[in-house]
């Protein structure tokens, strides 16, 4: 058995986390305040979980108790970096190239297409990835994008990548990928947006500049109003988030979203997320997704 230098620190860590339980009022303590600056609603059975992702910050702030950072977080800190820090460790990131694929299929056979061949375009294309993570999904609609319009350029298409997680947004950024995270694209299009590592970085690989280019990288609270940007957006993907808000939270975002697509834009969710009423504002045009109707929004 080979032990790396780190072990004994690691298992260090694994022993002081397991001493590390949270009472009652701990727990609806931060289940609130969590709730209330990300829209993540907890659950009773996500206790286990609150209570080993904020592990790392006690042990950051080598405290014992979670009220203890509760009060950290409440009272010691005016310019909100511990909020950040705790909001990055809670939040689940798991994100893939081309997840979902039969979005990415509708967009390469019908909405990049009817952009392509309006002759009155007169502004970009623009593209939002609401909860970006790690930056899969952003560089999924470049490619795709591309592939449909090989000679446009950050003129033509646009993408906007969000995410309250500032940690995903820095891998996001650097387009840094391990062979195994980058699985599930193509190898024709591997081969055509993304550099090959040599050497030490053998099992990695990089996005090319022209993806890159078309992406801005930005981080964004959903739950925050307004939002920073302005509208309006062709299609928006707001994909595998919105199960951790709970559903008044769901019906509002549905309906700032859809004051931020374009007329007859696309709004697409995740396989488990289902808009419900709103009829008036979308209409269904496939699994998970969704068109802007014409009608303004109040
Ligand atoms: C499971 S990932 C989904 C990634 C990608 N959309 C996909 O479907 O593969 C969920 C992302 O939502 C982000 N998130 C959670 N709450 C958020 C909020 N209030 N505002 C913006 N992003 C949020 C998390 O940081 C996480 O990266």
């Amino acid at each position: 058995m080979v032990i790396s230098h780190t072990a004994p620190q690691k298992i260090r860590s694994v022993l002081d986390d397991s001493r590390l339980t949270i009472t009652d009022t701990e727990f609806r303590q931060l289940r609130e305040f969590i709730h209330a600056h990300s829209g993540i609603a907890l659950s009773d059975h996500k206790r286990a979980l609150v209570c080993s992702r904020l592990a790392r910050r006690l042990r950051h702030h080598n405290l014992q108790h979670y009220s203890d950072y509760y009060r950290i977080l409440t009272e010691d800190d005016p310019e909100g970096l511990e909020l950040v820090a705790m909001i990055n460790a809670i939040t689940t990131n798991k994100t893939d190239f081309f997840r979902e694929p039969h979005h990415f299929r509708f967009l390469a056979e019908e909405v990049f297409p009817a952009y392509r061949n309006n002759p009155n375009r007169d502004r970009p294309l623009r593209l939002w990835s609401a909860a970006a993570s790690t930056g899969e999904e952003a560089y999924s609609l470049a490619m795709t994008a591309l592939e449909v319009m090989p000679s446009f350029n950050e003129r033509d298409i646009r993408i906007l990548a969000t995410d309250i997680d500032t940690d995903v947004l820095s891998r996001a950024e650097a387009g840094i990928y391990t062979r195994e995270q980058a699985g599930q694209i193509p190898e024709t299009l591997l081969h055509r947006y993304f550099l090959k590592g040599r050497g030490e970085h053998e099992d990695q690989v990089l996005a090319k500049p022209i993806l890159q280019s078309l992406i801005s990288f930005r981080r964004l609270n959903l739950q925050e109003e307004p939002w920073p940007m302005q509208g309006p957006f062709d299609v928006i993907l707001c994909r595998n988030v919105l199960i951790y808000f709970d559903k008044p939270t769901q019906l509002k975002l549905f309906q700032r979203m859809a004051g931020m697509l374009k007329k007859d834009g696309y709004l697409m969710l995740g396989h488990s997320e289902a808009m419900y009423g709103l009829v008036d504002l979308f209409r269904p045009v496939g699994h998970s997704i969704y068109q802007r109707r014409g009608k303004s929004v109040s």
